[in-house]
């Protein structure tokens, strides 16, 4: 059993790992549109972690369980005004993220419920090489590298 606070939080963040992978979907096809394919396929295999993150989450939950609907999912654009506006949103997003988790395990240990706590640890560790990747990927925007020639470096960012 979980407790009801983490419950409700558990089930509300899978709709917020469904609409990372939903933006970063949109990050992806803005890339493809400029045909920079390197950092297209970078954020299409960011979506597809995202949509496994939200699976973990809902394999828990039925594992435990409970009762659900796949929360409503917004829209995202597939436009943006640059480069580093796209992955500085990305960061923004990882940090809320991050800031979510967090919640969930205060809520968890609020509730005393050590199996909601246990399951989040690993999302909280993930956020940490999550919120790194952006850093890494701004980094390479910063340095003024032609975006071209910078999809070289993609390959040593990330997982
Ligand atoms: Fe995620
Ligand atoms: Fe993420």
């Amino acid at each position: 059993m979980i407790s009801e606070q983490p419950k409700g939080l558990l089930i509300e963040q899978v709709g917020h790992e469904l609409s990372a992978h939903q933006t970063y979907m949109g990050i992806a096809l803005h890339f493809e549109r400029e045909s920079l394919k390197g950092w297209a396929k970078f954020f299409r295999d960011q979506a597809t972690e995202e949509a496994g993150h939200a699976w973990r989450i809902i394999t828990f939950l039925i594992d435990n369980d409970v009762e659900f609907s796949l929360p409503q999912v917004g829209g995202a654009p597939t436009t943006y005004g640059s480069a580093r506006d796209a992955v500085m949103l990305a960061l923004t997003s990882e940090r809320d993220v991050t800031a979510q988790f967090e919640a969930l395990a205060d809520a968890a240990r609020d509730a005393k419920d050590n199996r909601a706590l246990q399951f989040v640890q690993w999302f909280i560790e993930e956020q940490v090489e999550e919120e790194r990747t952006m850093m890494a990927l701004l980094d390479v925007i910063d340095s003024g590298l032609n975006l071209f020639q910078a999809e070289a470096l993609l390959e040593g960012i990330g997982d």
